[in-house]
């Protein structure tokens, strides 16, 4: 380990005892402490993920840090500090935000997320570390260390669009959830899965966003080692909404339990915004689904996609094969 690294990995470990302790024993804390128990955390939820708070001021975090022995740079260096362009001064990234943790894969903080418990402006919800030395967006699944150990006994890792989503079921008992960081997945990421497990739930929100990003991620595999199946949550929640309002017991259940194949999935993509009423819609309709089956199915997943999509249509099964033969000699 460079002695660089080591320095801004101690930077992290003090900002974190500091905003730990701005969170749980200061007057400051308290409305981010009521934010977080009006959300459903827990005292346990809070140390096990490091949760904190960042004061409003913008020297304190770098004043504690230099008292600590480290210079403007290192902490400009490790992203907790900025300095501006004109050079003048230091200041605190993150200002007024409740702070998490972002662990590399032992388990050591490299990085913050922090989240406003209010708007005033146009600032952003979530705000993120720069990339650093030690802070590699590309190289980072939340929560991993945990659930590294967790999908050993569950046999697969569920990959969730939000860490609060990851901290929710965590706190419902299914403990091997991890998310991005706002980034797009790398094949650094595929192969950490890879590495703990061969069954990766894909579980986003039931948004327009959410599945989209399902999509991308579903698009990535499989990848040699890796099955990937897709859970759905209900249009209009995300899975800490809906650990909220049904539990733990219902999610693990009804959601996580009953994931769609990555070819069933890509049919209820390509229905998602099709009215199949509407001849065009579903000539679209059958189409899209025919070039997601040409080329990635066996003989006895085309006969089974085929025949719903012949239910869901109205179409012969016969016409369907013709044209699927079609679509699979051009991918061929
Ligand atoms: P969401 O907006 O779905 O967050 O973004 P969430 O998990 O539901 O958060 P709450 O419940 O509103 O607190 C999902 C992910 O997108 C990234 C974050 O990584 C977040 O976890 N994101 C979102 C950002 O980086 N910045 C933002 O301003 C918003
Ligand atoms: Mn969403
Ligand atoms: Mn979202
Ligand atoms: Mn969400
Ligand atoms: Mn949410």
């Amino acid at each position: 380990l460079p002695s660089g690294h080591r320095r801004l990995l101690d930077a992290h470990r003090y900002a974190e005892e500091f905003y730990r302790h701005l969170l749980l024993n200061t007057v400051e804390g308290e409305e981010a402490l009521e934010y977080l128990y009006g959300r459903g955390f827990t005292k346990e939820t809070i140390d096990k993920f490091g949760i904190g708070w960042s004061l409003g001021s913008r020297e304190s975090l770098v004043t504690l840090l230099r008292r600590k022995g480290f210079s403007d740079e290192e902490i400009a260096e490790a992203g907790l500090a900025i300095i501006p362009e004109n050079g003048n001064g230091v200041f605190d990234r993150f200002r007024n935000r409740v702070m998490f943790p972002l662990h590399d894969m032992n388990g050591k903080t490299v990085g913050f997320s922090g989240r406003v418990i209010k708007k005033t402006g146009d600032e952003p919800k979530y705000l993120n570390s720069p990339e650093s030395p030690i802070f590699n967006k590309s190289e980072i699944l939340y929560n991993y260390h945990n659930a590294r150990l967790a999908a050993r006994k569950s046999g697969n890792v569920i990959l969730f669009e939000g860490f609060m989503d990851v901290i929710s079921a965590d706190s419902e008992g299914v403990q091997a959830g991890v998310a991005l960081m706002g980034t797009a997945m790398s094949d650094k990421h595929l192969s950490m899965l890879g590495r703990v497990t061969n069954e990766v739930i894909i579980c986003t929100d039931g948004d327009n966003a959410g599945w989209e990003a399902a999509r991308r991620f579903s698009r990535m595999f499989p990848s040699n080692r890796l099955d990937a199946k897709v859970a759905i949550v209900p249009e209009g929640l995300d899975p800490d909404d809906y650990l909220k309002k049904y539990g733990g017991k219902a999610f693990r259940e009804n959601i996580i339990g009953q994931p769609h194949t990555l070819l069933s999935f890509s049919m209820m993509y390509a229905k998602r915004d099709k009215n199949l009423k509407n001849e065009n819609d579903l000539l679209q309709y059958i189409h899209e689904v025919l070039e997601e089956l040409a080329g990635k199915t066996t003989p006895v997943e085309r006969d089974l996609y085929l025949k719903q999509l012949a239910e869901e249509t109205g179409v012969s099964v016969e016409a369907l094969t013709a044209q699927f033969r079609k679509s699979e000699a051009r991918h061929t």
